[in-house]
């Protein structure tokens, strides 16, 4: 029992727990920081996971209307002179913070971007617009225009690293797992949360890690790699607490939870 240890004993393990604790909240705060920018989008979102563990490619739906002559093919209306079309084309290939200043920028007079767009575009692409279709994909400001004119092409973690990682991480979080669980079954916990909290925890790190793997050949097992990995935090997490409180607490027989 951890309760029988000698106080020292259950001082070092406490703190030990709590080290290791302080440690996945620190990884995932390096996760955090780690992937939030692959999209080129602040915050951590699942396409910065799944362009980390899949990949992703899409062109920017501006260019690909751009590139098929839209709005030439509407009744009625032209396609941008071939001038206007390559400055936007141009425009498109550059990184956001540039893309930002040269907007409407006014050196370029009626070549800015947000000047072409106003003759050519917004009649049809604004909220004001009697073009019900258009009218949902206004193109005024640049708030509008940004989502629609980044292309991204993210691709994956390199295997070589994507393997390392994948055994340093089954590897050492395995052992932490084997040694809570052996601990759990030293406590006065019941039954159900001695044996459960350690099953849910090893059923999120499988469900995570094997996600890795699933992940490069179809993006959906990143939601697997999320939850598993929620899951095995929660649980380890919860295991932490059950066996600190355990180690502290009082005889008072056996606890009923
Ligand atoms: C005559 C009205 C009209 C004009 C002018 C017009 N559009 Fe559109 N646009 C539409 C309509 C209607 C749709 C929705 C149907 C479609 O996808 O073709 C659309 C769709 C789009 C889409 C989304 C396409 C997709 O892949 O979903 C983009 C991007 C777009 N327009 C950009 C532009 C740009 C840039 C200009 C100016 C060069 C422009 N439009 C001028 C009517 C117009």
């Amino acid at each position: 029992m951890l309760l029988g240890l000698p106080t020292s004993g259950r001082l070092a393990l406490s703190l030990l727990l709590l080290v290791n604790l302080g440690g996945f909240i620190a990884a995932s705060f390096h996760l955090e920081t780690h992937h939030q920018n692959r999209d080129e989008r602040p915050g951590l979102s699942v396409d910065d996971l799944t362009g980390a563990y899949h990949g992703i490619r899409s062109q920017a739906p501006l260019r690909l209307a751009l590139e098929r002559n839209h709005p030439g093919e509407i009744d009625g209306s032209k396609s941008l002179d071939p001038s206007q079309k390559k400055r936007l084309l141009d425009w498109l290939d550059l990184d956001s913070v540039k893309m930002g200043e040269q907007y409407d920028s006014l050196d370029l007079g009626e070549n800015a971007p947000a000047e072409i767009l106003a003759a050519a575009c917004v009649k049809c692409h604004s909220r004001g617009s009697t073009d019900a279709a258009a009218k949902k994909l206004p193109l005024e400001y640049l708030d509008d225009v940004k989502p629609i004119a980044t292309s991204r092409d993210i691709s994956p973690t390199d295997e070589k690293i994507m393997i390392a990682s994948l055994h340093t991480h089954a590897i050492s979080l395995a052992t932490i797992l084997i040694l809570l669980t052996a601990m759990m079954f030293a406590t006065r916990w019941s039954t159900m949360l001695r044996g459960g909290l350690p099953l849910l925890a090893a059923l999120g790190l499988s469900v995570d890690l094997a996600c890795w793997l699933l992940a490069r050949s179809s993006p959906a097992f990143v939601y697997g790699i999320i939850a598993g990995g929620a899951l095995f935090v929660a649980a380890t997490g919860l295991m932490t607490l059950a066996l600190v409180v355990d180690m502290w607490l009082p005889e008072a027989g056996k606890r009923e939870l």
